[in-house]
């Protein structure tokens, strides 16, 4: 019998991580994986280190992740880095954070558009410092016209927020005649917000044991499968990254259907 929550365990399981990709790439690849990368702060901890550090290690990861997912056709692969709510924190914590994205693209672009990495961005730009914004103004237009994965940091990003303001708009254009009220369907209300672009995520994994959304991709997350680890970011692995996706392959999504 499959077991349904992990269809490994009672599979015959490739051992090497080589076979395991293989394996996963002969089946049907989830085409947008969302992650929220959590757990930082307690790795650090773990360690009597400051939390800053928990967040470069879990930068590394995030390079990682993004070239195994490309590697195995992932279409889309959404991180969350930055939430609206995240400004709370500690001054020199938001300013460390606000300094990653130079450092990972100051360091990894390169090596991103050499893989063919298209760099996007979600969320409210205007409250970004200034030098956070251009690196990743200029990450996203030098990787414009790449066709790989799109890597979409998901930065200063609220979904509650990004839902209201859609729904302001929706109602702004329908006032000016840009668009039919009996026309507002799902898919409208989609092109309105910060995923217009974007297929819906088939695929979410959290880190750290936290079982919550944390104010992610509500809409977008409707009919995604989930998986969680107790595994803290830093600590997150290929193999985690893998076994995430093969347990989604042996998942049956029915969408609402039988
Ligand atoms: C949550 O862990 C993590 C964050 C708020 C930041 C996530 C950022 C990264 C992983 C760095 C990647 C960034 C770039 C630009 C590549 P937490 O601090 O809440 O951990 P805790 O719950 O253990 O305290």
């Amino acid at each position: 019998m499959l077991n349904k929550i992990n269809p490994w365990k009672t599979q015959n399981k490739p051992s090497s991580l080589h076979e395991r990709i293989d394996q996963i790439k002969s089946q049907e690849v989830p085409s947008h994986i969302a992650i929220i990368m959590d757990g930082n702060g307690r790795w650090a901890k773990k360690r009597s280190l400051p939390r800053i550090a928990g967040h470069h290690e879990g930068m590394k990861v995030v390079r990682k992740i993004t070239k195994l997912a490309n590697q195995l056709g992932v279409k889309t692969l959404t991180v969350y880095a930055f939430s609206t709510e995240n400004w709370k924190r500690p001054k020199r914590e938001v300013d460390f954070l606000m300094k990653l994205p130079e450092e990972f693209l100051g360091t990894f672009l390169p090596e991103l558009i050499e893989e063919n990495v298209r760099v996007k961005m979600m969320g409210y730009k205007d409250k970004l410092p200034a030098h956070t914004l251009k690196a990743v103004e200029k990450a996203m237009d030098d990787t414009k016209d790449n066709t790989g994965l799109i890597l979409n940091f998901a930065l200063n990003y609220g979904s509650r927020a990004e839902i209201l303001e859609a729904v302001n708009k929706v109602i702004t254009d329908s006032k000016n005649g840009i668009i039919e009220e009996e026309t507002i369907s799902e898919e409208l209300f989609s092109s309105y917000l910060m995923t217009s672009e974007l297929k819906d995520p088939d695929l979410l994994i959290r880190t750290s044991g936290e079982i919550r959304l944390s104010n992610f991709m509500l809409w977008q997350l409707a009919y995604t499968e989930f998986w969680f680890t107790e595994v803290l970011w830093p600590d997150f692995s290929e193999e985690h990254f893998v076994e995430a996706i093969e347990v989604f392959q042996g998942r049956q999504r029915r969408f609402g259907g039988v």
